[in-house]
């Protein structure tokens, strides 16, 4: 039986998103073909897909020290309808911010923290200019994430 993973993100000018397509594309590595890999806007995903899934990845940009607006607006409309129905499925986060970050990936744990799901993996933190070169760790984030759902180690 498949494998569940879930993929939130949102960008605004298009950063996160490159963001977010490395970490798709590690996730569906084609060596993994237990895991279904299910890619959703924040404004779009609901509890529904939280609660199909034995596993997340979220992401967003920092906005003003927090998570953005359509990230925030994503917990809100999920939080009550997935609260102890979630309990110790496992997540990673992926952030870019301008200079800074901690304030996306503080805010974004706290909130999981309430819903007692469980942090696999350190974020990703591209701050400052973007570097290319580090979306080798955004595909690495999806693999791992999707690799160790197939492997039921999480
Ligand atoms: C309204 C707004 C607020 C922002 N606030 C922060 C901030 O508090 N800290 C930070 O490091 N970057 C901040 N930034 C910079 C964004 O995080 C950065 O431009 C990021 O690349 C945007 O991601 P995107 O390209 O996916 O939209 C802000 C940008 C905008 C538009």
């Amino acid at each position: 039986m498949s494998k569940h993973l879930l993929i939130v993100y949102h960008t605004q000018s298009g950063t996160t998103s490159r963001m977010a397509e490395a970490v798709i594309r590690g996730a569906r590595d084609p060596a993994i073909d237990g895991v279904e890999v299910r890619v959703r806007s924040a404004l779009d995903a609901d509890a529904d897909d939280l609660l199909w899934a034995d596993g997340f990845i979220l992401g967003t940009p920092e906005n003003f020290g927090y998570m953005s607006g359509a990230m925030k607006y994503f917990l809100d409309r999920t939080f009550y309808a997935c609260e102890n129905r979630v309990n110790g499925r496992p997540f990673a986060l992926f952030v870019r911010a301008g200079n800074d970050g901690t304030g996306a990936i503080n805010s974004m744990r706290r909130i999981l923290t309430g819903l007692a799901v469980k942090e696999v993996q350190e974020p990703i933190l591209f701050a400052g200019e973007f570097d290319e070169s580090r979306l080798v760790e955004c595909e690495e984030l999806g693999l791992t994430m999707a690799a160790g759902l197939e492997a039921g180690i999480f």
